[in-house]
């Protein structure tokens, strides 16, 4: 039984984390922080729905005496308050998994240019493990650090890279259009995500310029072997969770629509949280709300040499708390599984 700290318990991302972690076999929650103004609170007074279920104080952090309560840490915090705080972390001997942008760039430049901010641990982006399981298994079992995947990113990675790991598109058109839940842009998010704003509207967002677009970039240039340059639009949908995200990729040679499923299958044959759709079915977001899959799907249009790939997750889950519990199973030991087995049934 491994012991669990939380920091930024109070929050989506944590919130989902907690109700992942109540139902693993091989972790307890032992610690819990967020930004409390110096009160400390039992986190069921934060979230009701934890009456009964978990009897632990949140209070501000303090690292000294958090890491005398934990072994492995969840820091489910904005982007640059992880910066400084990972480091610290790693002193004491733990291991952690980060849910912010802080330590998932190669390079310091990509992330001071997009995040605004002076990168303070450059040393450590070296031994961050990028937290996506299909492509990084082996490293994460071995990692101390892990940078966990944006929510955006995961679902764009993952319906790309089969494709363009085999050389079978071209790399300088890829499109991804992506249209999140709400819950994506967090407990707090900003001006125009209140009701009035959200309900019965669809709205792009940050249109050529979201942050998320340089960490596609980099993974996919990866895969691809040669640098890669994506055209990414962000969506915000009126629901509260889960992100559809529909590709569109130039084919290299003329394929049918079941040899590049056949090239999905066998890329995630092993893989424990990807479901491949059978030809002309495709992924709805309310198949996988509450869950750690990711459904792919895919159509070639003939007419036009393009394969159209359609990839769902729950931004909360896959896209954010569901991914740290299944990279802290294969840091453990653990069976991947463990704790993630839900399926979603009704919307
Ligand atoms: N939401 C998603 O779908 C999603 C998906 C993938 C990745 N992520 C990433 O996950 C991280 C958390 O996102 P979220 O959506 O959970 O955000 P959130 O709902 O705004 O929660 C942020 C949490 O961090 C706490 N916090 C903020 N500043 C702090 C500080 N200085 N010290 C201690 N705690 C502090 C907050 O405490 P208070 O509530 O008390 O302010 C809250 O508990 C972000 O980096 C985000 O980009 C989110």
């Amino acid at each position: 039984m491994i012991k669990a700290g939380i920091v930024g318990a109070t929050g989506y991302g944590g919130g989902e984390l907690i109700r992942l972690l109540l139902s693993h076999p091989q972790a307890k929650i032992t610690a819990m922080a967020a930004k409390m103004d110096g009160k400390v609170v039992k986190i069921s007074d934060i979230l009701p729905a934890l009456e009964g279920k978990l009897n632990i104080a949140c209070s501000d952090l303090n690292v000294e005496e958090m890491v005398e309560k934990a072994d492995f840490f969840f820091l489910a915090l904005p982007h640059k308050v992880s910066l400084d705080l990972v480091p610290q972390f790693l002193k004491a001997g733990k291991k952690v998994v980060d849910f912010s942008a802080d330590y998932r760039f190669d390079d310091s430049e990509v992330y001071e240019e997009w995040y605004q901010v002076r990168h303070t641990s450059p040393e450590l982006l070296k031994e961050a493990v990028y937290g996506l399981p299909e492509l990084y298994r082996d490293e994460i079992g071995k990692a101390r650090l892990i940078a966990n995947p944006g929510c955006y990113p995961t679902g764009v990675v993952l319906g790309v890279a089969p494709l363009l790991s085999e050389g079978l598109i071209d790399t300088e058109s890829i499109i991804a259009d992506s249209k999140s839940g709400v819950s994506g842009g967090g407990r707090w998010p900003g001006e125009g995500f209140n009701f009035c704003e959200i309900e019965e509207n669809f709205k792009a967002y940050k249109i050529a310029g979201h942050r998320h677009q340089p960490e596609m970039e980099q993974e996919l240039s990866k895969l691809a072997k040669k640098e890669v340059r994506i055209t990414f639009t962000p969506h915000l949908l009126p629901v509260k969770r889960g992100i559809l995200t529909t590709l569109y990729l130039d084919l290299k040679k003329e394929m049918k629509t079941d040899e590049t499923l056949a090239v999905f299958r066998d890329f995630y044959k092993d893989e424990p949280f990807i479901k491949v759709l059978e030809s002309d079915k495709f992924p709805e977001i309310k198949n996988v709300c509450g869950t750690n899959f990711c459904h792919i799907g895919a159509k070639v249009d003939e007419r036009t040499g393009r394969v159209i790939v359609i990839s769902t997750i729950d931004n909360l889950v896959k896209g954010a708390s569901g991914q740290a519990v299944q990279n802290m199973n294969i840091m453990c030991g653990f069976n991947e599984k463990e704790g993630l087995e839900q399926v979603a049934l009704i919307p």
